[in-house]
């Protein structure tokens, strides 16, 4: 028996890091899986690896023409989403002197605007008892430098998770974060650039900065998201679970 079975999830941003590593749990745990992300080659890629049990729909979550799409083709084939695990997310690295107007909107626009419509146009599909987890960061918390615009992004969604917790709490529909720490994705390395040194130091770095010593994988991230998705958590919404190897916590 696993601990998804029978329930549809919808993993934003699924095609790589993360949300991969979540989709391929959320299967293993028996749930019927949509997976989105930008890019067509990496969508194909990433259904191959995930094997039966995942719907791959190309979808930019900064685009609310292409959710309506999606959500569209949820209910045509599933009529419900039992778990939203909203995720997608950007990350670059600029001094507060050097953050163009750009790289603020394209930030702001995929990981606050992209989160807050994949909820609102979701809701007409959540059952009561549905559950929703939103992927924050230790940076939500923290003022790591050089990300400011990222760090304010990630705040935003955790507040998000105690907004629509305390609004959805009369459905039974439980929202809460996940905020992990360095885990080690492309989207991570990508801050290091191609370089494969840099990619060495960069991770070198973080480990040097987390208690346990290590970074972390998204083998571990995906352990919390099917703790948040399923009965397990059943008296747990607002919450914000660190997966962060307590870098943010001593
Ligand atoms: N890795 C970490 O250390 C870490 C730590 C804390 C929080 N996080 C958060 O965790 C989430 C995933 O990070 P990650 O490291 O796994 O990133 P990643 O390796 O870069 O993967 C990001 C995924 O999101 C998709 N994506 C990006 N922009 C999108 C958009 N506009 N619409 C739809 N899909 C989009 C990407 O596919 P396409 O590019 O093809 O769209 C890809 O599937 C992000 O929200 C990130 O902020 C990561």
């Amino acid at each position: 028996m696993g601990q998804l079975d029978g329930k549809t999830a919808l993993v934003t941003g699924g095609t790589a890091g993360i949300g991969l590593g979540v989709a391929k749990r959320f299967v293993r745990e028996g749930a019927t899986v949509y997976i989105t992300g930008r890019r067509k080659q990496e969508l194909d890629a990433a259904l191959e690896a995930i094997g039966t049990g995942a719907v791959g729909v190309q979808s930019d979550v900064s685009k609310l023409t292409d959710l309506d799409a999606l959500f569209t083709i949820i209910k045509e084939r599933s009529g419900r989403l039992d778990v939203l695990f909203a995720n997608a997310g950007v990350a670059s690295l600029a001094a507060l002197a050097d953050v163009t107007e750009e790289e603020y909107e394209r930030t702001f626009d995929i990981n606050v605007k992209g989160m807050f419509f994949t909820m609102q146009k979701a809701l007409p599909l959540l059952p009561d008892g549905a559950t929703v987890i939103l992927t924050s960061s230790v940076n939500a918390s923290q003022g790591i430098p050089s990300m400011s615009v990222y760090n304010a992004t990630k705040a935003a969604a955790r507040n998000f998770a105690r907004s629509w917790a305390a609004e959805l709490a009369g459905r039974g529909i439980r929202v809460n974060s996940i905020s992990p720490g360095p885990i080690e994705t492309p989207g991570l390395l990508g801050l290091a650039g191609d370089d494969v040194d840099a990619r060495r130091e960069l991770k070198e770095n973080f480990a040097r900065s987390i208690p346990l010593g290590r970074t972390g994988n998204v083998d571990e991230v995906a352990s919390a998201a099917v703790f948040l998705a399923s009965d397990q958590s059943s008296f747990t919404t607002g919450a914000e679970l660190f997966v962060d190897g307590g870098l943010a916590q001593v």
